[in-house]
């Protein structure tokens, strides 16, 4: 990536005015910075852009995704109305064949409203193309905006471009991390001048026990309080999936992807993805807080290998060409295998539920309960 970033003087500028920025709000105005942000005015999806995701990666995925929904649905009581709702749902391609896939059960259909939370204008127009024939779609800012009701919600990559803090450890404490303009003009990485008071009681043993000089990233609440307020209080399930980690830990996962490789994320702020992993046991914990039901975390291998991926491959390919067969077939490696370029270990799937769902499909292990959920 060559072109200058338009963001860029207006960062420094806030800087030269206002100090330092925390990590957090750097990432925040990166991303969405209402005329610069890297998703305002982009589509950063696909082969020509910058990452490919699991739903673009083929359609097996959304599919499964669909007939997940479906049996919470069914395990719901079957109810005559449910909001469908997707949080960041890219170019609309996982709810394309979600809903493709439940065509197969009629009720369930008529029964759904689909809502999807989106900020990005470039997006929503891919989203309505991608959706042309389906049922009316209703397009929101935030969950909040959602009306109340029974639902199903998705979100797939979602979380890790939710802005991040970043502390770091001295001896005297945990300070937050923030960017700053070196003598050179250069955006440079440092902290704060005192340490977050009483930051320490907050973390897990784990974490506390980091050595001077780690890092510890944390993302507000917020989000995961909504989903599990809602879902508590409303009835219904959310599948949350996303790269990152079963247990909180230290560890500086905060990165820019350009061009489907990694940059510097302080280089070209607005033009490149900055994301950090997603604790997931932090995610955990913040649902069961409310009085959600945690389900998970598994791989998303394990996670696509209990919903039938492999039938489904095996399906799709008896009907197809040499040539697509073997597509279909690296798909189904890349989407449930680890390793490079492998999504199957690294990205992860957990659900959150109001209590009376004892079980979700693919995320409930009955012989090792909590699948590889941290102790
Ligand atoms: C990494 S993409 C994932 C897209 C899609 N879920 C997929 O798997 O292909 C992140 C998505 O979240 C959207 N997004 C980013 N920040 C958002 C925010 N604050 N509120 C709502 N959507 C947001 C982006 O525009 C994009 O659709």
């Amino acid at each position: 990536m060559t072109e200058a970033s338009p963001l860029l003087p207006d960062i420094k500028k806030l800087i030269k005015t206002s100090g330092p920025l925390p990590v957090w709000r750097y990432m925040q105005l990166c991303l969405t910075h209402p005329e610069h942000g890297y998703y305002i005015a982009r589509d950063p999806l696909g082969r020509e852009g910058d990452f490919i995701t699991s739903p673009e990666v083929s359609q097996m995925f959304g599919e499964l995704i669909g007939l997940w929904a479906a049996s919470v649905w069914r395990a719901m009581g079957s109810p005559t109305t449910l909001r469908l709702i997707e949080l960041g749902p890219g170019r609309g391609t996982m709810m394309a064949d979600a809903l493709r896939a439940l065509r197969v059960l009629p009720p369930m259909h008529q029964a759904l409203s689909v809502h999807l939370v989106e900020i990005n204008p470039v997006l929503r127009e891919k989203q309505k193309a991608a959706l042309s024939d389906a049922r009316t779609i209703q397009w929101h800012a935030s969950l909040d905006e959602v009306p109340q009701g029974p639902a199903i919600i998705l979100a797939n990559e979602y979380f890790d471009v939710l802005p991040v803090h970043q502390m770091v450890k001295r001896d005297d404490g945990w300070y937050e991390r923030v960017v700053d303009i070196d003598g050179s003009g250069q955006l440079v990485f440092g902290t704060t001048a005192a340490p977050t008071p009483r930051f320490d009681a907050l973390l897990p043993p784990l974490v506390r026990a980091a050595p001077v000089g780690a890092i510890f990233e944390w993302r507000p609440d917020a989000e995961m309080m909504t989903i599990a307020t809602r879902v508590r209080d409303h009835g219904g399930a959310a599948l949350i999936i996303d790269y990152g980690h079963v247990r909180s830990d230290a560890g500086d996962t905060f990165q820019a992807i350009a061009g489907h490789s990694f940059a510097d994320p302080l280089k070209y702020p607005g033009q490149a993805d900055v994301t950090a992993h997603v604790d997931f046991q932090a995610l955990a914990r913040a649902a069961e807080d409310i009085g959600a039901r945690v389900h998970g975390p598994v791989t998303q291998g394990e996670f696509l290998q209990r919903l039938g991926i492999e039938a489904r491959a095996v399906n799709l390919m008896a009907k197809a060409t040499p040539e697509i067969s073997e597509g279909i077939s690296t798909a189904l490696k890349r989407l449930t295998e680890g390793g490079r370029g492998g999504m199957g270990s690294m990205f992860k799937a957990i659900g959150v539920s109001d209590s009376s769902l004892t079980e979700l499909a693919g995320l409930s292990d009955r012989k090792r309960r909590g699948g590889i959920r941290a102790p």
